[in-house]
């Protein structure tokens, strides 16, 4: 039977499509309805659907709530207008008991246990995002540098789109993400990011599960075990 992720803030679905990649059934939550996100879908605020959603049937639990407080694309007089969703994120993720990682940008009030860029996965775009996690994370190697000499073309994926800053079709294309309008893909993380962390929570998933199955032994052998009398 297949692994279950809920994604947490899914939006159109870029940390989604990186999870089924990695072989999980997922479920997303937001707010706001969108008809592009490819998976089951629960639209509604995220902190209401974690009242009444029963947990016990997901391995990992996604989250990548807001950033336009900490970006750099929002101007700084508008920054504090944004909701700052990551304590009551973080303090939900760790009461769940569940494997999981939050995301977000690079200037956000995260653990930076993981920090990830496009050269690590051969995309076209730098985008680099930090990952607060709780297992093992090895990152990849880096890529050759961005840079108009070592990487013409590479695009920012922000803001309207299109002139200087890319077509759209170039930002499809240097995300990996060929199924989101304007609006949602600058939002996105590239499913490359979310497949790349999915892989190592496995493991952490295989190895807890074990250690349960040998745990689980353990306590049945005690069970068995007779204390032998002396000679
Ligand atoms: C950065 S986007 C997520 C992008 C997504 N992870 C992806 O890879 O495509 C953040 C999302 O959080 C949603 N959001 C903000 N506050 C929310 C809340 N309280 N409950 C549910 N969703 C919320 C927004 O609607 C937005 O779609």
């Amino acid at each position: 039977m297949a692994l279950k992720a809920l994604d947490l803030f899914c939006r159109a679905g870029g940390a989604s499509m990186g999870l089924k990649q990695a072989g999980f059934d997922v479920i997303g939550v937001d707010r706001i309805y969108s008809k592009n996100y490819p998976f089951q879908k629960i639209v509604g605020d995220a902190f209401e659907v974690l009242t009444w959603l029963d947990l016990g049937m997901f391995d990992f639990i996604w989250a990548s709530p807001p950033c336009q407080q900490f970006s750099k694309a929002t101007p700084s007089a508008r920054r504090a207008m944004h909701d700052d969703l990551i304590e009551p994120t973080r303090a939900a993720l760790e009461a769940s008991g569940k494997s999981y990682c939050m995301e977000n940008v690079e200037c956000a009030p995260l653990r930076p246990d993981v920090v990830l860029t496009g050269d690590m996965f051969g995309l076209n775009t730098y985008r680099k995002r930090i990952f607060e996690v709780n297992f093992p994370v090895l990152a990849p190697a880096p890529g050759p540098r961005f840079g108009p000499e070592t990487r013409p073309g590479s695009v920012t994926v922000a803001g309207g789109g299109g002139g200087s800053a890319g077509t759209f079709s170039a930002w499809c294309d240097a995300m990996g993400i060929h199924w989101m309008n304007r609006r949602e893909i600058v939002q996105a993380v590239p499913p490359a990011y979310a497949r790349f962390i999915a892989d190592w929570a496995k493991n952490a998933i295989d190895d807890r599960a074990e250690m349960l199955l040998a745990h689980g032994q353990a306590e049945k052998m005690a069970g068995q075990a007779r204390i032998l009398p002396s000679e």
